[in-house]
């Protein structure tokens, strides 16, 4: 989401100060350094043989992985892909998706029952699942795609650009949550199937369910549901995530933002210290409509979002779970590791700046024989925050350990302010600071290799970085006044994903190499020719290709200048090198990312652009959408 609201990028790009220039050569941030062995001394002494110490040895070999030609960077407003590719549209922001929906009115006619049978706005994470056939293969041509709808534009969304009944805030609220809908693929081309009995729409109406340890707790009763057990709905659902047994998770993100209170004093002091929740909120303007928004009403309703919600996309009767065992921040996606013991291991960001990055590990373990047990392990098990350390030389690599965020450990007692575990979970970012979590750059996607178990994470940017006294330069957060990014990424112990300590090192500095000299120039797998901000969106393919998705200052100028637009990217793990794959249309973000079993599909988001796209009509919105990429001989995406 790139929006005022939130830790917006293009506002955030404060113009450099000589003082930081000064400060990173001091700190000799040599961008030289991370692939050319920077990293593996510090590797090997820490464990033997670690493959990210063998991948730094294959540091100069070109990528065999990747088999497309970069793109250029554009400022075109179109899909931009390398040649042998071509792009079609799946689903716009609008289009039908149940029975009796009309088609997306160009004039803002729809009302607010239309748009909850409409595709919602701004399409973000999504996950593609297959059918099986009866003998347990995989149909190659029939899917449910799962997808969110983050926010709104009320720009566009409404006739006259803001708020002005209570009509217009259930349009809002329509347009969020997420999308399920039937695939088809035919002749070698998908599209959605507006009837089937399969779609859903999933909003701020929807009813789901509270599980797990704060279920039933007082800090989640209200008066509609003194249960503290039943919500309604789940919002600013940004990326996603699978589980092995075939369901869908929606993370709810910025979720403090659709409330406000008649009263300063209304508001929390919980909201309004670490989630900055004002009584005059602007932006929505839900809770001057909805009781249910407005704190002086409904103080609690706000301790019900901040979930990892739990969806079956093959049930549309089915209740959504939202899994409060993972804890309550501004979750970016989960992504989802079975551990070779089968324990389900979930790592988790929560993107503010200087906030932290999570893994929740399952008590029960994974059984392909029982999905009933399977659907439960969400429910129950352990949170940690995760703490780096080293990394204060050149070398950006370092150890770390997660530490237990369980009530009764590491100072998460009764005098600090924890009652029991519900409340440590509630307030998750006040206890992972309770016990020395490391900030970070805004943690986005996580994604894991699964070739080797590696586990990414996008660092977007963070102005605040070395300027606050909270966010002081560490390992993996080593520049100051960060506008342009990074990607860490760590190897758990023995590869054992519920292990203690891990190793990690950035796998890249993004930067500006035609601008700048020093740190702000990038690691050196960073060149003019594939040049980005803000990497967002993170995901591997099967073949371990990892797909890099932006979300930044697309001004185009100064220390951004021949980026152009928000795009995507795709990295060897192995020998580092990056290459452009997509570039998006005028004032996108590119978020969401799927793909077809046979990987010759790939869909991909294109969120908020503010151009023609993708109908340049006269007159017309620009809408969010999915688009289809294909190759023209067939093939797999990204590969030779
Ligand atoms: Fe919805 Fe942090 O992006
Ligand atoms: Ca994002
Ligand atoms: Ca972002």
């Amino acid at each position: 989401m790139h929006s005022e609201l939130n830790n917006v990028n293009a506002q955030d790009s404060d113009a450099l100060e000589s003082t930081d220039f000064d400060r990173l050569v001091d700190r000799a941030l040599s961008r030289r350094s991370l692939l050319k062995g920077g990293m593996a001394a510090g590797m090997l002494g820490f464990f033997s043989l670690s493959p990210m110490a063998q991948a730094v040895a294959a540091a100069l070999e070109p990528s065999r992985l990747l088999g497309f030609q970069a793109i250029q960077a554009s400022t075109e407003d179109a899909v931009v892909l390398p040649a042998g590719y071509r792009s079609s549209i799946l689903m716009s922001w609008g289009d039908p998706v149940l029975p009796g929906a009309p088609e997306f009115d160009h004039q803002g006619g729809n009302s607010a029952a239309d748009q909850a049978l409409q595709f919602g706005d701004n399409t973000d994470g999504m996950t593609l699942f297959h059918f099986k056939r009866a003998d347990g293969s995989i149909d190659p041509d029939r899917a449910v795609l799962a997808v969110n709808n983050e926010y709104c534009n009320y720009k566009y969304l409404l006739g006259n650009g803001q708020v002005e009944s209570r009509e217009d805030v259930e349009k809002a609220k329509a347009a969020h949550g997420v999308t399920v809908v039937e695939l088809v693929r035919e002749g070698g081309k998908w599209r959605y199937l507006k009837d089937s009995k399969l779609n859903r729409r999933i909003h701020l109406e929807t009813e789901m369910a509270l599980t797990g340890p704060v279920a039933g707790h007082s800090l989640v009763k209200t008066a509609a549901d003194p249960s503290g057990r039943k919500v309604l709905g789940t919002v600013n659902n940004c990326a996603n995530g699978r589980t092995p047994w075939g369901t869908y998770l929606t993370c709810e993100e910025n979720f403090h933002g659709y409330f406000g209170a008649e009263r300063d004093e209304d508001v929390p002091a919980e909201l309004a210290k670490y989630y900055g929740v004002k009584a005059a909120e602007e932006r929505y303007q839900w809770w001057q409509h909805d009781a249910r928004f407005n704190l002086s009403k409904t103080p609690n309703e706000p301790n019900r979002f901040g979930w990892v919600v739990e969806i079956d996309p093959f049930d549309p009767e089915s209740k959504p779970m939202k899994r409060t065992a993972l804890g309550r921040v501004k979750h970016e996606n989960a992504e989802l590791v079975l551990n070779a013991d089968g324990h389900a291991v979930v790592y988790m960001g929560d993107d503010e700046r200087g906030e932290h990055l999570y893994r929740f590990v399952s008590s029960g373990k994974y059984d392909p024989a029982n999905d009933a047990a399977n659907r439960t392990l969400l429910e129950d098990g352990t949170l940690y925050v995760a703490q780096f350390n080293g990394g204060e030389d050149d070398k950006h690599a370092g150890t770390g350990r997660w530490v237990e965020l369980t009530h009764g450990k590491n100072g998460l007692s009764a005098a600090n302010g924890f009652a029991d575990q519900a409340t440590v979970l509630v307030n998750t970012r006040q206890a992972a600071k309770q016990v020395g979590a490391t900030s970070m750059d805004r943690p986005e996607w996580v994604s894991a290799n699964p070739l080797n178990g590696q586990v990414y994470c996008a660092l977007t940017n963070n102005k605040n970085r070395g300027k606050k006294d909270d966010q002081p330069l560490n390992g993996p957060n080593p520049r100051v006044a960060n506008h342009y990014g990074q990607i860490v990424r760590w190897e758990a112990k023995g590869g054992d994903h519920t292990a203690e300590d891990f190793v990690w090192d950035l796998f890249l500095i993004a930067g500006n190499p035609a601008l700048h000299q020093d740190g702000y120039a990038g690691t050196s797998n960073i060149t003019a020719e594939n040049m980005f901000n803000s990497p967002d969106g993170l995901g591997f393919d099967k073949d371990g290709r990892l797909w890099i998705l932006t979300d930044g200052e697309d001004s185009n100028e100064g220390d951004f200048a021949g980026m152009g637009n928000n795009q995507m990217l795709c990295g060897d793990p192995a020998t580092g090198e990056i290459r452009r794959f997509l570039v998006g249309p005028t004032g996108c973000e590119v978020t969401g990312l799927t793909f077809s079993d046979d990987h010759k599909t790939m869909f991909v988001g294109i969120q908020h652009p503010s151009g023609g796209f993708p109908d340049y009509q006269n007159g017309g919105k620009p809408r969010s959408s999915i688009v289809m990429v294909t190759r023209e001989d067939g093939g797999v995406i990204g590969a030779a």
